[in-house]
């Protein structure tokens, strides 16, 4: 059996281990030293730590230009305003497909000898996945977009790389072989950040709640040619459905255009057709795949996924800072071997969204409360204002305390186990997630896997969740555990 110490470092998904910057994250002083056009954007901490002010978007673009140029020999720009990545985060979704294409879940049917061969939709201004894919493993790529602004750079970001030019082909998904004039959205200026990050202007005309449907140019199908074979496709989609929901989080940013950033029906509608359109091109492609920013859609798509048939669906978890997004998979091709499905729920994990915050209250405000909440009920807390987690440990008598329901919970503990539940502590950690702007995911994690006291725990996230819920949201709907 794992040690505790172990079990807890295995529940905390974090930067992938094949990632540059898992051991050594970027030394903004030696790259000020090395790039004076960094340097103006670097100042110091009173302790004497170098840092940036992450809601300068010029300040995120030119740390991304030299990220890119000094850690992947990588030639980059966008023009203001457009979605400026974070090369860490982004090269954990590199790392994340690398791991499936190499797994034996699914036989390697790869067409094209070693050479692995993806497909990136909306690849951006930045061109990110792809310029990363080619320069750190090989890969060579279609990108598409639709946007004029985003085929342009992205083109122009391949150029500058002669080294690996030759390995992406941009693709215009306006001009589809069934749809050959472009056509559709024009280019809208804004300002987004991508952390959860915020938005201004609007040339999306669709209220949100009047069409959840995604009817914008096509996605895969139509830009996937006849004959045409990817071991894999990947996205970060357009996640809002709104201007109101993408909202704005000045503590970040990274840019981002409206057509970037929002779609009619969100990042649900445009998975789903991205879903539709795979039952359709089936094994076309060795895995399909996407990021998704809410833990809500996540479900959703996953139940659309067994709907449809697909073989095998994978889900990870992409942790990096305070943000939290996951990454879906799925495929057509039959298993080579049967797997436990990925996704089945750990009682020891529980974790519920704290959605419509109100725009004063931020992931701090909510760590806080959940440290006076177990405080109110006597528990001993940690709270670590860096990691945004809470640990705590507290005794049966005090998580009883905490539910106002001493006899009740006491009596099922007794129950379920002939242990002396005054001897017993429960101890956990709650962490705070930001997701996007104005919704938080809370996570209760159990120290003690297989506890006899884990119906308790459930009780109090429940109890956690109603709490937080009264004191910060808007709406006060029902909770969606998982
Ligand atoms: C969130 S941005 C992602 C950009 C880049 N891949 C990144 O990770 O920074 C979503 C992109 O999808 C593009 N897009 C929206 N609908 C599309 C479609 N039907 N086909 C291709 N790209 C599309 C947008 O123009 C935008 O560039």
């Amino acid at each position: 059996m794992p040690s505790k110490k172990r079990r807890r470092k295995e529940e905390r998904p974090k930067i992938h281990p094949r990632n540059k910057y898992s051991d050594n994250q970027p030394d903004f002083s030696l790259l000020a030293s090395l790039y004076p056009s960094f340097k103006d954007f670097v100042f110091y901490s009173r302790e004497g730590r170098p840092r940036i002010d992450w809601t300068d978007f010029n300040a995120t673009r030119e740390l991304s230009h030299v990220l890119l140029l000094h850690d992947h020999g990588l030639h980059w720009w966008i023009p203001d305003g457009q979605l400026c990545p974070t090369v860490p985060n982004r090269s954990n979704y590199i790392h994340w497909i690398e791991d499936l294409l190499s797994s034996d879940i699914i036989p390697k049917t790869n067409s094209n000898g070693d050479n692995v061969r993806g497909f990136d939709i909306g690849t951006g201004a930045n061109c990110i996945y792809p310029l990363l894919g080619a320069s750190l493993l090989g890969w060579s790529f279609v990108a598409s977009d639709m946007t004029d602004v985003a085929l342009e750079w992205a083109e122009r970001n391949v150029k500058s790389n002669p080294h690996i030019s030759e390995l992406i082909e941009i693709r215009n998904a306006r001009c589809s072989p069934n749809n050959p004039t472009p056509e559709g959205l024009n280019n809208g200026e804004s300002v987004y950040s991508e952390e959860g990050e915020g938005l201004l202007s609007s040339s999306i005309g669709m209220p949100a709640s009047e069409d959840k449907s995604y009817h914008g140019p096509p996605i895969l199908l139509d830009v996937v040619r006849d004959g045409e074979r990817f071991d894999f496709c990947m996205c970060n989609p357009p996640f809002f459905e709104s201007i109101e929901e993408a909202g704005l989080n000045p503590k970040t940013s990274c840019g981002g255009t409206l057509e970037e950033m929002v779609c009619p029906g969100g990042e649900k509608a445009f998975i789903t057709r991205i879903i539709e359109d795979s039952v359709v091109l089936k094994q076309s492609f060795r895995w399909y795949t996407s990021m998704v920013g809410r833990k809500v859609n996540l479900k959703f798509l996953i139940s659309k996924l067994r709907e449809v048939g697909v073989t095998i669906v994978k889900t990870t978890e992409f942790v990096q800072g305070h943000t939290c997004r996951w990454g879906l998979a799925w495929s057509f091709v039959p298993p080579a071997k049967k797997i436990i499905s990925p996704h089945l729920t750990e009682k020891n994990i529980l974790s519920f969204m704290l959605e419509g915050l109100q725009c004063q209250f931020g992931a701090i405000h909510v760590l806080q409360s959940v440290e006076s909440f177990f405080l109110t009920g006597g528990a001993s807390c940690k709270l670590n204002a860096s990691s945004f987690t809470v640990d705590i440990t507290a005794s049966t008598e005090q998580c009883n305390a905490l539910l106002n329901n001493e006899v009740k919970h006491l009596n099922e503990v007794a129950s379920c186990s002939d242990v002396q539940e005054a001897s017993l502590n429960l101890s956990f950690r709650v962490s705070v997630f930001q997701q996007i702007p104005g919704t938080l995911l809370v996570k209760g994690s159990l120290q003690h896997r297989d506890s006899p006291l884990s119906g308790l725990f459930s009780s109090i996230i429940q109890q956690l969740d109603d709490a937080l819920r009264r004191k910060f949201c808007r709406e006060k709907a029902g909770a969606n555990y998982s």
